[in-house]
């Protein structure tokens, strides 16, 4: 999964195009190149690493040319240096290009066999030679549409010629493109974010369709190379500056930020006069929807799992969660009568777009749970329940699972009344305690130094098991997810109760495990599962919540106490010491938080 950004003007590009690289950052971060045209040549430079890199190439300060492409490239064929890095370019043409060409290996066969040399290890250039050999014989949209038409896989691609000083091509399959229009220039990216600082003026593409931008006009074509009529969209114009202020990296501030996000999402959702949640717009009649399947990708699918085990305690609907990746391939049961809620924070995840389309292709219900209003995913769904909880920058999700959550939460309420399932008082005082939330989550917030000097036992350990049950399952999954992504050490989640079938093979002398025991229902268990792994050797940080009885268990490690609430909402104060056990781990051993190794803030590959 890769960015790509296009500009045809009549001024210098480079600089611009720099600028809108670094907003597609959060779509990989290995390597990053440009290609402008000048004087009848095509120019390319690229630098393994950061945008950074590339801007600070003197070469790049100087180049000219008014047309250009340019790329941020998240690693699938070919190791992550600047020889793999985007654009491809052959003498005549020149691509930037995000997916996965499926045949490329066959494809490359043939263009072999004609002739073509290949400098790269990736899919990529198979495209730039593709379209190269067919301008031989055909004019540029026959070619394309020649080009398109040899590529199996998914792509975005952004596409210079070095004989057409006014024309960039733009081509969509799988992966998400957007044309941009301004005053006597015209733009080509992989969303409107990345376009924001130049236009508010948006035609996206649709899977199948090409374009040619000029710098006075842009024509579409769908996959048979026949003109089409594209609607331009007019998005917010706000372009609001997210910077890290005094905080060392984005995820402190994310974490920290916490408190304000959930009261936002909570402001908006909550009708404090009527003892109410506004919903509005919801397209469906209750009675027509008996279950609900949740889908989503890592942080994402937790919240989904999160959101089941509230929906099954609130509703009488059935619920069932499913991993995007897996569930775009299995033979599901559509049924009319399922609502299907697809959970992204980019709402840009190619499995989790794939699975949206698949349910709408079965005209099935789909709602969207997202951050990025403007995304895919929110513009396919039927309806967007959005998170509220503003740019999420650190690769590591913090913010965004909880508005997820948040989000889930408020919905399960308004379906448990709306169907009878939850008594109108006991929904009131639901709502009572939700207010309390964010301050809560404040006061949890506090206790930090007690992390910070743990860390260094889960550093160094061979691994570590996150332990729940119930509501501190998913939350024991994202712990764990949030420590190896961000700290590289090997961490597992699992319910507390399954660990004698297996995994307690795993524990050993000194060998650090968070139990997540907050007073529920399941407390009792979760402190005999407890001290089975303490009979083992392990060191248990135990993670429960405030309260006047003591904890009856003996040879803990460490006890970290959130506030307390209802069962409800405990997850939400649980998920605060693991984020900031994830945090510091990594600080301490000096990684890069913000973008750790190998990871994309929005995965756009399947
Ligand atoms: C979370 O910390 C991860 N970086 C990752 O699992 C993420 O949640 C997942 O890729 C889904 O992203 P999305 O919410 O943008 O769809």
């Amino acid at each position: 999964m890769c960015g790509i950004i296009g500009i045809n003007s009549n001024k210098p590009v480079s600089a611009t195009i720099i600028n809108s690289l670094k907003k597609l950052e959060y779509r990989g971060y290995d390597s990053a190149g440009i290609a402008t045209l000048s004087s009848g040549l095509i120019n390319e430079i690229k630098s393994e690493g950061r945008v950074d890199n590339l801007e600070k190439n003197s070469l790049v300060q100087n180049m000219e040319g008014t047309i250009g492409i340019g790329h941020v490239r998240w690693a699938t064929h070919g190791s992550p240096n600047s020889i793999n890095a985007h654009p491809h370019s052959s003498q005549n043409v020149s691509v930037v290009h995000n997916g996965i060409i499926e045949n490329s290996t066959l494809l490359k066969k043939f263009l072999v066999s004609k002739g073509h040399k290949f400098k790269s290890q990736t899919d990529t250039e198979v495209i730039v030679h593709l379209i190269t050999e067919n301008l031989k014989t055909e004019n540029i949209v026959s070619s394309i549409k020649k080009t398109l038409k040899s590529l199996h896989g998914s792509f975005a691609l952004g596409i210079i010629f070095k004989d057409q000083p006014d024309l960039i091509v733009g081509a969509r399959r799988g992966s998400p493109l957007a044309v941009g229009y301004g005053p006597n220039e015209n733009y080509l990216g992989s969303d409107s974010y990345a376009l924001k600082s130049m236009t508010n003026k948006i035609t996206y593409l649709n899977d199948g369709e090409f374009c040619v931008i000029k710098k006075d006009q842009v024509e579409f074509f769908n996959e048979e190379g026949i003109k089409i009529n594209k609607k331009v969209l007019e998005v917010s114009s706000e372009e609001k500056k997210y910077e890290k202020g005094d905080y060392k990296h984005f995820m402190a501030k994310e974490i920290e930020e916490q408190p304000t996000t959930l009261k936002n999402g909570i402001n908006e959702y909550l009708d404090n006069s009527n003892n109410n949640i506004n919903i509005y717009n919801f397209p469906w009649k209750t009675k027509d929807i008996s279950s609900i399947t949740l889908v989503g990708c890592g942080t994402a699918y937790h919240s989904c799992l999160m959101a089941k085990y509230w929906f099954e305690e609130i509703t009488t609907m059935d619920v069932n969660v499913d991993i995007a990746s897996e569930f775009r391939y299995r033979k599901n049961r559509f049924k009319k009568e399922t609502l299907y809620i697809f959970v992204s924070q980019s709402g840009e995840t190619a499995d989790t777009y794939a699975a949206l389309d698949l349910c709408k292709k079965n005209g099935m219900k789909t709602c969207a749970v997202v951050n990025v209003v403007e995304s895919s995913i929110a513009r396919e769904s039927e309806f967007v329940l959005p998170i509220h909880c503003g740019t999420e920058i650190g690769v590591a999700s913090t913010k965004a699972f909880l508005g997820q959550i948040l989000i889930l939460y408020i919905f399960s309420l308004k379906l448990g009344l709306l169907r009878n399932d939850l008594k109108k008082d006991v929904f009131i005082q639901k709502l009572k305690d939700l207010k309390e939330l964010p301050k809560l989550v404040k006061q949890t917030l506090l206790t930090d130094n007690k992390i910070q000097t743990i860390t260094k036992t889960f550093n160094e350990a061979k691994g570590s098991m996150f332990l729940g049950r119930g509501f501190s399952y998913p939350i024991a999954l994202e712990g764990a997810l949030k420590l190896k992504e961000l700290s590289y050490v090997h961490a597992e989640g699992y319910p507390a109760g399954e660990m004698k079938h297996g995994p307690l093979a795993l524990i050993e002398e000194g060998m650090p495990v968070v139990v997540l025991a907050p007073r529920d229902n399941h407390y009792k268990k979760t402190i005999s599962n407890m001290q089975e792994v303490i009979a083992r050797g392990a060191k248990v940080l135990l993670i429960t919540n405030k309260s006047k009885d003591e904890i009856v268990s003996e040879n803990i490690w460490e006890t970290i106490e959130v506030e307390s609430t209802n069962e409800d909402l405990l997850p939400f104060l649980l998920t605060i010491p693991l984020q900031k056990l994830a945090y510091y781990s990594a600080l301490k051993k000096g990684f890069d938080i913000d973008k750790p190794r190998n990871l994309a803030k929005s995965v756009t590959v399947e």
